[in-house]
């Protein structure tokens, strides 16, 4: 007996190499409980139709109930020869209920509607499991905010130093794109909200089927507009699969600090033993490869992405088999950042920050020059001028090797007559954070507030 779907017409069976080529058991597997949920709701629309009389209905959803439990169980898995899992499904049904009830199911359906709410249903329940361990990374950026309050840092641009800036500051600063991407996920719900099922091969359903109903028994908001599109679009996708790539990408921007952290030169963090690796030769090393790993997985989080976009690129309306392709990357997507995000978060739960060595560094590479400048125009200097008269400041102290509060009274009068002793009131790390006190800024009253407001957006979410 023949078992792929569309045996009819054929003389032959497919040929081993097609067959391979064909077959997405192997992934589409995954989605195979959404599948069974998906036959449910469209049994019920048969029943409503017309089309599966109240008996008929029974044996069926009591089939789909036994597969769903075998398929959960391992009980019943993919036959070698089962093309995808809405036939090795369709199998394992008829071997349930009968081929003569099992064999009805089909009717005003097609894979290519099957599969495009399937994928619509992972997206959005994925969505909200990778939400939940990025909010528990933003939580923990938080709470080591909380804990650190009011210890400096040097703040870099270029990375180089720039100004002093509270190391609450920073971390809030790699907490607030991770919320942003948390509120990504929430938005794209609306239109991943949409269900495609009834939309057929391409043109629709001629059987009195009623898509809403089936739309509202799997959780979505409403049925497709036109169901060319819902057979046709993956948007929803590559959506989903961007905003990953973004988690990825900020992720791994954090992760890049923590292994310039880890390094000797910076020494403003200590892993903890749990979160780092040692070296098969060298026993002094402990390598940060937590960091390393998130850093080197966002190269493959974007690579899928990339992928997706080029499969969808130039492909005309309505399905094409290459459409089979928008799985495999965004499955991808999804295991590589629960690898990545659950370790990262443990990683920053535990690291130690030298706060002390973090201080030493602030004032220094003459991260106060931009406060000279501005406690001039406090006194009414033109910022062009004060710009200068800084910058004097710093040739003067960089030709002694020295910083800028080291400069002597003479010599801060022989570079300006508007730079009195009062000018080494600005010149401290905690006068110059002190200082920038507008919202958003690294005043610490500022960042107590910031850490507030982290805290409730993400309570929020
Ligand atoms: N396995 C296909 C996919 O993942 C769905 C089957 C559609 N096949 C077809 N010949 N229309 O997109």
């Amino acid at each position: 007996e023949r078992l792929a779907l569309w045996g009819g017409r054929f003389g032959s069976g497919p040929a081993a190499a097609l067959a391979a080529l064909s077959k997405s058991t192997h992934f589409d597997w995954r989605l195979a409980s959404y599948d069974i949920r998906g036959s449910k709701a469209h049994a019920n629309v048969l029943h409503a139709a017309g089309l599966l009389d109240d008996a008929a209905l029974a044996t069926m959803q009591d089939a789909l109930d036994r597969l769903a439990e075998d398929v959960a169980s391992g009980a019943f898995v993919a036959a070698e020869d089962d093309e995808d899992v809405h036939t090795a499904l369709e199998r394992g049904l008829i071997e349930r209920a009968g081929a003569d009830v099992g064999g009805r199911l089909r009717a005003g359906r097609s894979r290519n509607d099957q599969i495009a709410t399937l994928i619509r249903l992972f997206v959005r329940d994925q969505a909200r499991v990778i939400g939940a361990a990025v909010l528990d990374l933003v939580d923990v950026l938080q709470a080591r905010a909380v804990e650190v309050h009011g210890a400096p840092m040097p703040g870099r641009t270029h990375l180089q130093h720039a100004q002093p800036v509270l190391l609450s500051h920073h971390l809030l600063a790699h907490a607030w794109p991770l919320l942003r991407d948390v509120e990504r996920l929430r938005d794209l719900d609306v239109r991943a909200a949409v269900s495609p099922y009834g939309s057929g091969a391409l043109a629709g359903s001629s059987l009195g089927l009623d898509p809403e109903a089936v739309a509202a028994e799997l959780g979505f908001a409403s049925a497709v507009h036109n169901s060319i599109d819902g057979t046709a679009a993956r948007d929803i996708a590559a959506e989903f699969s961007f905003v990953l790539a973004m988690i990825a990408i900020d992720v791994s921007r954090l992760a890049e600090e923590v292994i310039a952290w880890n390094t000797k030169e910076f020494s403003f963090i200590t892993l903890d033993d749990a979160y780092s690796t040692g070296s098969s030769i060298m026993p002094q090393k402990k390598n940060p490869d937590i960091a390393e790993l998130a850093r080197g997985k966002a190269g493959r989080v974007i690579g899928d992405h990339t992928g997706l976009l080029a499969t969808l690129k130039a492909l005309p309306l309505a399905y094409n088999r290459d459409l089979q392709e928008d799985k495999e990357p965004v499955f991808d997507q999804v295991d590589s950042l629960m690898l990545v995000l659950p370790a990262f978060t443990g990683m920053v739960a535990t690291m130690v920050f030298h706060t002390d060595r973090m201080a030493e560094l602030a004032p220094q590479g003459f991260s106060l020059a931009t406060d000279i400048a501005e406690h001039l125009v406090r006194r009414g200097v033109p910022f062009r001028e004060a710009h200068e008269i800084s910058g004097a400041c710093v040739r003067v102290a960089e030709a002694q090797d020295k910083e800028l509060a080291d400069l002597t009274d003479a010599e801060f009068a022989e570079i300006s007559e508007h730079l009195d002793p009062t000018v080494r009131e600005v010149l401290t790390v905690a006068g110059s954070i002190a200082s920038r006190d507008a919202k958003g800024g690294t005043a610490p009253v500022r960042v107590a507030e910031q850490e507030a407001e982290a805290a409730a957006a993400s309570a929020r979410l």
